[in-house]
């Protein structure tokens, strides 16, 4: 029987209908950079999306954008040959050599001189990442190749699907039969840097530079680690195409545009037939690269015309219708003067290189860390090598290669000392470790540096209180625990070289203003493996009192969220440790006392959890401070017990793993409006 309203869209109309209005709006978002609805309607959207896929097992779920959230591990990865192969670019590193690259294209295309006829040449950025293949048959995405050796390349779809920037259906009704899109996978320096910070916070093996962690990221056999990592991608070149045609490379970025590929903007290219614009644009770019968003080493001047590029053909594995003009390294050459281990609060011990001071992007460079005896061996550091050093991230100084050239004849390589360098106790390597600990409690290089963390500004925030008069402190035995600060006299400090009267007054002062103090400080102050500063305000929520933590178990600590059985194992060991328990007791005994945190339990967002992601209107702690003050608990990672993300510009992969777990996301414009 015929039915009297209208006919109703198939279950596959609306679904079809609702991955392109999701996609519409992952490329006004993470592409153009400028959406259009609120991140709470994109929620829904998303919601309902996944809803939809829930309901009916037998919609294609190819193409959908709830595809991007990492599926299960692979065991390996598959080779697949390239059907074009990758080639590599000749490099230069002075404007000279881009005067010769134009004069070899005009000889030979057999242009005199003096011709008449133009070369147009298109410039732009040489993006340090890694490059990437990605393959779209019929406008679906359906592998992600790295290079390998630029005929066979690796298989990282998996990975590569977690990829925001990446559309995983081009923007068009009339797709191309095929088209392989060519680009560089990419860690932006201020993500790179907000990674190593949490590493560092957590103990956990640092990056030595964002291409490191991009690489490391893509070549992961498991793409919940790569969902999780802030991973870009710009195109800036085609492989095979079937279906569409290129004219030049302008032509390929634009079209690239239009699909929803993410290129780089028109202001960072250039496009001229005038060989001294292109070095002018290699000194502007130069000029701009600190400032950028991220790491490039040069840039590349490409023929525009795709059929001047033919001509051109190939000499060896490099085009001949392409060049690099690389930048004078921002890396400087230096001497090792010593390798010193140096003893951190966890007992880690760390190898660190002293050089000879050197200049490096305007600022002098003398220490910088080897991380681990892996980190010296793969680079094979030795005392007195002359070795070249660059600014990490434009700010963490490493040592990038040595120069063998220079080393001395009598050098050895170096080995971490398996003692402490401190105390001589027998440093220990657990297997999921990256460095060796000094397992010595009463070791004084730990004691100073946890008492260096007890009194900062974040821990018991004792002010003035400086590295070198700790380090004096645990020197002449004044302090050898937390608690002996507390009971440090006039007498004793102006015994101690150059202290004068005021500033022992000020010494005393500061540590007696210190007792009044708040739980989560404290507990953040006593510095537990793997408790933050975030994780203990979570550990002072839930318990409220210091006698309710110390009486913990390991069940109740799993309660507290982001708690989980590495962390609890943690804090049960620590609290079960006598030595610790005496000396908590002593803190408490010197008289300190916690005050509520300024947060208020009642406030419009109380019993709502928060997290903060992307650049918000306001700086990122002032956003903070407003949530706690009124009521919500902040998160430091996306779970299924947080309430809100909320999102601001260029929010990188938090929310793919919110969007996955349905976590609601808002704007901070939408928090604002949750307090009236
Ligand atoms: S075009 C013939 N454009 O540089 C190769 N490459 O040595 C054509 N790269 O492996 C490549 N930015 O990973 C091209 N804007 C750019 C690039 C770029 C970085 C990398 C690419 C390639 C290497 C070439």
């Amino acid at each position: 029987m015929p039915s009297k309203s209208a006919p109703k869209k198939s279950i596959y109309e609306r679904y079809e209908q609702l991955k392109n209005l999701i996609r519409h709006h992952d490329d006004l978002y993470h592409v153009k950079d400028k959406p259009k609805i609120s991140d709470y309607e994109y929620d829904q959207l998303f919601a309902d999306l996944l809803k939809m896929e829930a309901d009916n097992s037998n919609l294609d779920r190819s193409d959908s954008p709830s595809q991007r959230v990492g599926g299960a591990p692979i065991d390996q990865f598959q080779k697949v040959p390239h059907r074009m192969p990758m080639l590599s670019l000749s490099n230069s590193y002075s404007t000279e050599d881009l005067v010769d690259f134009d004069e070899r294209v005009k000889k030979f295309l057999r242009l005199e001189k003096d011709s008449e006829e133009k070369i147009e040449y298109f410039a732009e950025l040489k993006l340090d990442g890694l490059s990437l293949e990605l393959i779209y048959e019929n406008g679906l995405l359906i592998r992600g190749l790295t290079r390998g050796d630029g005929l066979i390349g690796e298989d990282v779809t998996h990975n590569v699907r977690t990829i925001k920037s990446i559309p995983l259906k081009l923007k068009t009704d009339t797709p191309p039969a095929l088209l392989e899109v060519r680009g560089e996978v990419l860690i932006f320096k201020k993500d790179f840097l907000e990674m190593n910070r949490k590493n560092e916070d957590l103990g956990i093996a640092l990056f030595a530079n964002a291409r490191n962690a991009a690489a490391g990221t893509i070549r992961q056999l498991d793409p919940k680690v790569a969902s999780t990592r802030p991973l870009k991608f710009i195109a800036y070149g085609t492989g095979e195409t079937q279906g569409i045609i290129f004219s030049s490379q302008q032509d390929i970025t634009r079209k690239f545009a239009s699909l929803g590929l993410p290129v780089l903007p028109e202001s960072f290219v250039t496009c001229t037939s005038r060989i001294e614009d292109i070095l002018e644009y290699y000194a502007e770019i130069e000029k701009k690269r600190p400032r950028l968003e991220f790491d490039i080493d040069g840039i590349v001047v490409k023929v525009n015309s795709l059929t001047k590029q033919e001509d051109l053909g190939l000499v060896a594995r490099s085009p001949r219708w392409a060049t690099a003009a690389k930048f004078k390294p921002e890396q400087m050459e230096t001497v090792i003067e010593d390798i010193q281990v140096q003893v951190g609060r966890t007992g880690a011990l760390t190898p660190v290189a002293i050089m000879a001071p050197v200049k490096v992007g305007g600022v002098t460079i003398t220490h910088a860390t080897l991380h681990n005896q892996d980190e010296i061996n793969r680079k094979d550091v030795r005392i007195g090598d002359t070795v070249f050093v660059q600014r990490a991230g434009d700010v963490i100084p490493e040592v990038v290669s040595v120069v063998l050239a220079k080393r001395p004849k009598n050098s050895k390589p170096y080995v971490v000392t398996d003692s402490c360098p401190a105390c001589g106790t027998t440093a220990v390597k657990e297997p999921e470790d990256a460095v060796s600990r000094c397992p010595n409690p009463y070791c004084d290089a730990v004691l100073k540096e946890s008492i260096k963390h007890f009194v900062s500004r974040r821990a018991m925030g004792v002010e003035k209180v400086g590295d070198k008069i700790i380090e004096t402190f645990v020197e002449k035995k004044l302090v050898a625990t937390f608690s002996d600060l507390y009971k440090l006299n006039k007498k004793s400090l102006l015994e101690l070289e150059r202290q004068g009267e005021k500033s022992v007054e000020n010494i005393l002062s500061n540590i007696e203003a210190s007792k009044k103090t708040t739980l989560s400080r404290f507990i953040y102050a006593l510095g537990i493996r793997f408790v933050g500063e975030q994780t203990a305000k979570l550990i002072a929520d839930h318990y409220g009192t210091i006698e309710a933590f110390l009486k913990t178990t390991p069940e109740e600590l799993e309660k507290v969220p982001e708690i989980g059985p590495k962390v609890s194992a943690a804090i049960i060991q620590y609290l079960q440790d006598k030595r610790w328990q005496t000396e908590i007791q002593k803190l408490l005994d010197a008289g300190i006392t916690f005050e509520k945190p300024k947060r208020s339990a009642e406030g419009p967002l109380a019993g709502f959890s928060f997290l903060v992601t992307g650049t918000l209107p306001v700086k990122r702690d002032e956003a903070q401070n407003f949530i706690e003050e009124h009521g919500g608990k902040l998160l430091s990672s996306v779970s299924s017990k947080l309430s809100y993300l909320v999102v601001g510009d260029d929010p990188g992969s938090k929310v793919d793993k919110a969007q996955s777990l349905g976590v609601k996301m808002i704007s901070w414009d939408e928090l604002k409006k949750l307090i009236k």
